[in-house]
């Protein structure tokens, strides 16, 4: 046990409470952003005169060599000290002595943690867009080689109307773009620096805020101390929005299960992407799907316990706070797998456009189009309706789907079929006369993929 805070104590600490308050185990992923946000503070620090400028030397080239040595394996991250923070400034008062003894001059643990939560999550919100950015271009791809795919699209999980694979997946376009944009809006709003909050109250040192928030790439310091060490709503924000991406990766799940089931066959998943049975020697599983959708509610649960956490908190730092790591950690890295694994089996499957077609054609997809026909020649809409809907019960009968009846049978049912219903009712044509702007007919598909290409290419975070 090696503690910053020795002084004011005469016994030991008890061995669980050690364990039970130490956060080293988890916050040891933050060795890089500490040292740098710690050799900014020392810049600053010595830029104010505070220290010299041969002590802020020896500082940041103790904790280059500190971060030098940990990644080459030559220094290990002991559990002996309390969190990561502690082994930084020992380790560093151990390489270059007095000068390392300085560093935490104007600081205190809680806005360097603070900071270093601020720092680690920023990459993460930069390295989530990048991620989703990815399942974007995949996307694309799928949707530029399927407008001509025609498959059903469901209400209810019944056929209704016929759409293209395109369209389907377009629709998983907007649900990803908007979770790009949100990453947007997070790292606009938190991207103020607390270091310089000191404990609650700021500090007595003439320190430039302004300045180490510039060195770190922050838009400017934040504005007020106590909410500074307090503050963890953009994380919160930032799980909120990884929920919602798993979310929208659920739902996909959901549809690459039932696409692959027995039943439908509209997709093939590489086998670099599934899994069989220790039993069964037919069986190729769609495992990675469903841990996806599976592993969507610990992300919910992770937002929850971090919720909860924060609700009783009050002004300014508590040690609650640092239960938020665990959490944070473990949605982001959830998050992090199963956006590249997702993109990455999407990228190798293979969709059936045949087994697709033939679905679309069977499950009367066509019958709102086929009342639309009668319509154009006069007939009102509500008898229309009820013109097919006999008509489809009568192919539910013959076991056939609406096209494959002979033009006099068509006409029992009324004598306004002619020749042209069986183009009209083609699944083309049912595509393709949906043109408004957000339909599946090719030319307003092919607006969309022109205007979601501009997007992709002009996105830019900041
Ligand atoms: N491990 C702590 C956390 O994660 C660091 C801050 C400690 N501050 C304190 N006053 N004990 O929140």
């Amino acid at each position: 046990m090696a503690q910053l805070w020795g002084g004011r104590f005469t016994g030991s600490i008890n061995e669980l409470a050690w364990n039970f308050n130490a956060s080293i185990t988890f916050d040891k992923r933050f060795l890089e952003v500490d040292v740098r946000g710690s050799k900014a503070h020392a810049t600053m620090l010595a830029k104010q005169g505070i220290i010299t400028e041969e002590e802020r030397d020896l500082i940041l080239k103790g904790l280059d060599s500190i971060l030098e040595d940990v990644k080459a394996g030559k220094l290990e991250i002991s559990t002996k000290y309390e969190d990561i923070h502690s082994f930084l400034e020992a380790n560093l008062i151990e390489r270059v002595g007095d000068a390392g003894k300085k560093v935490h001059t104007g600081r205190s643990r809680n806005d360097q943690v603070a900071l270093d939560m601020r720092l680690y999550a920023r990459g993460e919100v930069e390295h989530m867009a990048d991620l989703l950015k990815n399942m974007l271009e995949t996307l694309d791809n799928i949707m530029k080689d399927g407008i001509d795919t025609y498959m059903p699209g469901f209400t209810h999980l019944q056929k209704a109307q016929p759409v293209t694979l395109a369209h389907h997946v377009g629709a998983y376009f907007e649900m990803f773009k908007r979770d790009l944009l949100r990453m947007k809006d997070i790292y606009n709003r938190m991207n103020y620096c607390p270091l310089g909050a000191g404990a609650l109250a700021g500090t007595t040192y003439p320190l430039d805020r302004e300045y180490t928030a510039q060195l770190l790439d922050f838009y400017g310091p934040t504005l007020n101390s106590m909410d500074s060490v307090s503050d963890r709503d953009y994380l919160i924000e930032f799980l909120s929005a990884l929920s919602t991406v798993m979310m929208h990766l659920s739902r996909f799940s959901e549809e690459i299960i039932i696409w692959n089931c027995n039943e439908y066959r509209f997709v093939d998943i590489d086998d670099a992407y599934s899994t069989g049975s220790s039993i069964m020697p037919q069986k190729k599983n769609p495992d990675i799907a469903e841990l996806v959708r599976g592993k969507t509610g610990r992300v919910y649960g992770d937002l929850m316990s971090l919720l909860t956490t924060m609700k009783g908190i009050p002004l300014a730092y508590n040690k609650d706070m640092q239960e938020d790591k665990e959490a944070a950690f473990d949605a982001i890295d959830t998050v992090s797998d199963c956006l590249t694994l997702f993109a990455d089996m999407l990228r190798t499957i293979k969709f059936n456009k045949e087994p697709m077609e033939k679905s679309a054609m069977m499950g009367f997809t066509n019958a709102t189009d086929a009342a639309d026909y009668l319509v154009n020649k006069g007939m009102p809409f509500r008898d229309a309706h009820s013109v097919i809907g006999r008509l489809v019960l009568y192919c539910i009968d013959k076991k056939c789907a609406i096209d494959d009846l002979e033009l006099k049978e068509l006409k029992e049912f009324s004598e306004l079929f002619d020749e042209d219903i069986f183009d009209a009712i083609s699944l083309e044509t049912c595509v393709s006369k949906r043109l408004t702007i957000g339909a599946p007919g090719a030319d307003a598909m092919k607006k969309v993929i022109e205007l979601n290409g501009k997007f992709l290419k002009e996105f830019e975070m900041h």
